[in-house]
């Protein structure tokens, strides 16, 4: 017999379903119950050591010799509660399970254990860089006696100590749940971290020899329920009341992982995981949260310019417009550019023909949330029919086509041509368009620069090694003097084809188009990739052959795979 999916348990009194085996502190949760606890993490595996998750448990009584339920005169089970509270993290649902969560035995519980944990707290969430979101403070509220009886001498453990290049330790806020050393054990496969002394002296570290320096090493701080880790690069910058969140996709690779930037006025602080189980569960890696640097970046475009000159918008549309319709074109997409804009790109090589090559950038992987891939959507170019339907070519082709004076003018996204095998006299020998959002060689070469805006500037869709679409919203605005990608792209389109340019092209008016243009994508619309992503059936790709192995190999072989760092 299959094992029933839901049973009924009774917790203060209310019968509910609840899965069958699910620990008390997960499936209560489901009912909008909480149960305060610090050491269990529903990624991680049970420690039970935190002891805050106490409830009082019990099962129906059954008589011995009759082996019948033993039935109170008001006609309710007798239930035979345990003689002492029980842990909710290692208490599974079982049928007939009985739940006290806030009886007085279970409030003294939770009382006693806030007190043992604050004994030796600094208690200065005032200055702490946790307050805000921390565990301690928020159930010393709700579920501590509101005032402490120890009034000996604390024990002072070390501040500041750095456990890795991007982790910093507050040792006396630390306590002792063993999230983060189960998290490098267990997920970042890097058993680095572990605890040494004993009672109240118990003090947190790496092992001898070794720092806390692996690629996943911040989400020991997402976990952290206290101020003891913190990111060094963003504590004590900003409160995290005056942050705000926004959903983003994480760039670095083709996992896609799903992301909240925090900005305030303008300025992103951080980027944290954003909990997707089926892409990411609730985890980044560290390289993924630098990249907002890239937005104040000193060599960051922020003006358009025809032939090395500032100019205006119109000005520098109309020169790439000329350049464009002159003939002898051909395209360098990016695999960094949005859905949206590779959908654009393409109405743009229909209406002015040239071949196309897609660039998309590799290194090793590994294994966890580094695909070999590192670019977030090179299926996005097919999705959008890029380079499925287009002249294809790759870079060398391109290359020579330059070389022998076929192709006149390079249309170029992002990439930048140096890092291509474009010598310095083939830059010269070409006119170029680049749009991209940072200097390089080749927007020093280019006739006209199109300046666009990061990822963290503008809102799109990023389809992820699953072909999973996944929607990423605008954080900050880009900086004076930009525009986004999107807008730059539909002018040259309505330019090319000599018709007015939509003044209201957005992401949701662009999903309307692919709809009707891409059969994998028909009824689909903005709305409906939600917040999760939504995945496309396997008939949509199954024809393009994708492999990441060692290296990455596409079939079309239009695409041109650059090693990275
Ligand atoms: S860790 Fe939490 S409870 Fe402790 S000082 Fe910081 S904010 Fe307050
Ligand atoms: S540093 Fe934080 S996550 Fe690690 S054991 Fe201490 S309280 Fe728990
Ligand atoms: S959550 Fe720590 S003992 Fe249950």
């Amino acid at each position: 017999m299959p094992a029933p999916t839901s049973v009924t348990i009774n917790v203060d009194g209310r019968d509910l379903q609840v899965p069958a085996g699910m620990n008390l502190i997960d499936a209560l949760e489901h009912h909008g119950i909480e149960i305060p606890h610090y050491c269990y993490h529903p990624k991680l595996t049970v420690a039970g050591n935190c002891r805050m998750c106490l409830v009082e448990t019990g099962m129906p009584m059954k008589d011995r010799a009759t082996n019948q339920f033993i039935i109170e005169p008001d006609g309710r089970m007798k239930i035979g509660w345990g003689p002492k509270p029980a842990v909710a993290c290692t208490t599974n649902c079982t049928t007939g399970l009985h739940v006290r969560t806030g009886s007085p035995l279970v409030k003294d519980c939770q009382q006693g254990v806030m007190e043992f944990l604050l004994v030796n707290h600094p208690l200065d969430c005032p200055i702490c860089d946790q307050a805000g979101e921390c565990k301690l403070q928020e159930f010393a509220t709700d579920y501590g006696r509101g005032y402490s009886r120890f009034v000996e001498e604390k024990n002072v453990k070390p501040k500041r100590t750095r456990l890795g290049p991007r982790v910093t330790l507050d040792d006396e806020r630390c306590i002792l749940c063993s999230r983060c050393v189960r998290f490098c054990s267990e997920v970042a496969k890097d058993d680095v971290l572990g605890f040494i002394d004993r009672g109240s002296y118990s003090t947190l570290t790496c092992y001898p020899g070794r720092e806390l320096d692996n690629n996943y090493s911040l989400n020991t701080v997402d976990i952290c329920p206290v101020g003891a880790l913190t990111s060094t690069d963003f504590r004590f910058k900003m409160r995290v009341w005056f942050l705000k969140s926004i959903p983003s996709i994480c760039t670095e690779s083709s996992v896609g992982a799903n992301t909240e930037v925090w900005s305030r006025e303008g300025k992103i602080y951080r980027i944290t995981p954003r909990e997707n189980n089926a892409v990411n569960d609730c985890w980044m890696a560290d390289s993924g949260r630098e990249l907002y640097k890239s937005v104040e970046s000193p060599s960051r475009i922020d003006f358009f310019a025809v032939d090395n000159g500032k100019c205006i918008a119109d000005k520098a549309l109309n020169r790439a417009t000329e350049l464009l319709q002159a003939g002898g074109v051909g395209y360098i997409g990016s695999a960094q550019s949005s859905v949206e804009e590779q959908f654009l790109l393409w109405q743009l090589v229909k209406a002015e023909p040239g071949p196309v090559s897609l660039i998309s950038h590799t290194r090793k992987g590994d294994g966890l949330l580094i695909s070999n891939d590192a670019t977030p959507n090179l299926r996005g170019a097919f999705l959008t029919s890029l380079l499925r339907e287009l002249p294809k070519a790759d870079i060398n082709d391109l290359r020579e086509k330059v070389n022998t004076g076929v192709i006149k003018t390079l249309f170029v996204v992002h990439e930048d041509l140096s890092a291509l095998g474009f010598s310095e006299d083939l830059l010269r020998r070409v006119q170029i368009i680049y749009l991209g959002t940072h200097a390089n060689a080749t927007s020093n070469h280019a006739q006209v620069v199109l300046p666009g805006l990061t990822v963290f500037e503008k809102t799109g869709s990023f389809v992820n090694q699953q072909w999973r679409a996944q929607r990423f919203f605008q954080a900050v605005p880009g900086p004076a003097g930009t525009a986004p990608d999107i807008q730059l792209l539909s002018q040259l389109v309505a330019r090319v084809k000599k018709v007015t340019a939509s003044t209201a092209v957005s992401p949701a008016s662009l999903w309307t188009e692919l709809a009707a243009t891409v059969p994998a994508l028909a009824g689909w619309t903005w709305e409906s990739l939600g917040s999760s992503g939504r995945v496309l059936d396997a008939s949509a790709w199954a024809h393009i052959s994708f492999s990441e192995g060692k290296s990455l190999h596409f079939d079309p072989a239009a695409i041109t795979s650059v090693a990275t760092g």
